[in-house]
C-alpha cells in the first residue's frame, strides 16, 4: 500500500471520532434511555401504590407491561435512580432514602413512638409501592426447567412478599412499632430468599 497522508488523516480522525464520541456517547445514550424508562416505570409503581391504598387494583395491569428487572430497580436508593423513601429527598438520611434501605432499617430496630407517628404515612406509601411490585412480580416467574427454581418456589417467596407488604401497611397505620419491625423483617426475608434462589 502506498502511503497516503490523506488516508492516514481520515483514519486517524475516524478513530479519534470513535474514541471521543462512539465509545462514550453510545453508552451514555443507553444510560439516558434506561433512566427515562426507569422513571416512567416508577411513576407507574407510585400511582399503582396510591390506588392500592384506596382499594383499587386496576392499575396493576398497567405495571405488568414492564419487565421485572427495571421494576425491581425501584428499590434502589433515590440517589441511584430508585423511588426513595418519603415524599422528598432529605426526609430521611441519604443512607435510608431507598425502599430497600429503609426496609432494612425498619427490620433492624423498632421505631420510637414518635417516629412511628412521624413516619406513618411514608411507611404506608412505601408498603403499598412494594405491594404493587409484588402483585406484578407474581406473574413474572423466569421460566426454566431447574426443579429448585420452580414456579411453586417463586409463588411461595412472592406470596411472602405480598402478605408482608400488606402487614407492613396495616402496622404503619396502627403505628405499632413491634409489628412494623416484624412485618419489615419478613418482607425483607422474602427479597433475600427469592434472590438467593432465582438471582444469585
Ligand atoms: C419472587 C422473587 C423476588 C422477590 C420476592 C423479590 N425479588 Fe428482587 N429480583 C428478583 C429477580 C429474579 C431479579 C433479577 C431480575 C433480572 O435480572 O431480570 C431481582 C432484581 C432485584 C433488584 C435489581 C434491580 C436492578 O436495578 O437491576 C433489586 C434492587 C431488587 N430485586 C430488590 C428487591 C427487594 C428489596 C425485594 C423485597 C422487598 C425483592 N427484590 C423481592 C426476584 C425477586
Amino acid at each position: 500500500m502506498t502511503f497516503s497522508p490523506r488516508w492516514l488523516l481520515t483514519s486517524l480522525t475516524g478513530s479519534a471520532f470513535v474514541l471521543a464520541f462512539g465509545m462514550q456517547w453510545v453508552p451514555q445514550a443507553r444510560a439516558q434511555d434506561k433512566k427515562e424508562i426507569a422513571k416512567k416505570i416508577q411513576a407507574t409503581v407510585i400511582a399503582t401504590g396510591e390506588s392500592l391504598a384506596s382499594g383499587d387494583a386496576s392499575k396493576v395491569k398497567e405495571l405488568e407491561k414492564f419487565d421485572l428487572d427495571p421494576i425491581m430497580h425501584s428499590f434502589k436508593p433515590r440517589a441511584r435512580g430508585g423511588i426513595g423513601f418519603g415524599p422528598v429527598a432529605g426526609f430521611v438520611p441519604p443512607n435510608e432514602d431507598g425502599l430497600e434501605s429503609k426496609l432494612i432499617s425498619l427490620a433492624k430496630k423498632p421505631l420510637s413512638p414518635a417516629d412511628a407517628t412521624r413516619l406513618e404515612s411514608a411507611v404506608s406509601v412505601a408498603a403499598h409501592q412494594i405491594l404493587a411490585i409484588a402483585m406484578v412480580s407474581e406473574s413474572k416467574w423466569p421460566e426454566n426447567k431447574d426443579k429448585s427454581k420452580s414456579k411453586e418456589k417463586w409463588a411461595e417467596f412472592n406470596t411472602l412478599m405480598k402478605d408482608s407488604a400488606k402487614d407492613l401497611a396495616a402496622a404503619a397505620k396502627s403505628k405499632n412499632s413491634a409489628k412494623i419491625k416484624s412485618s419489615a423483617s419478613s418482607l425483607y426475608r422474602s427479597c433475600n430468599e427469592c434472590h438467593t434462589t432465582f438471582r444469585d
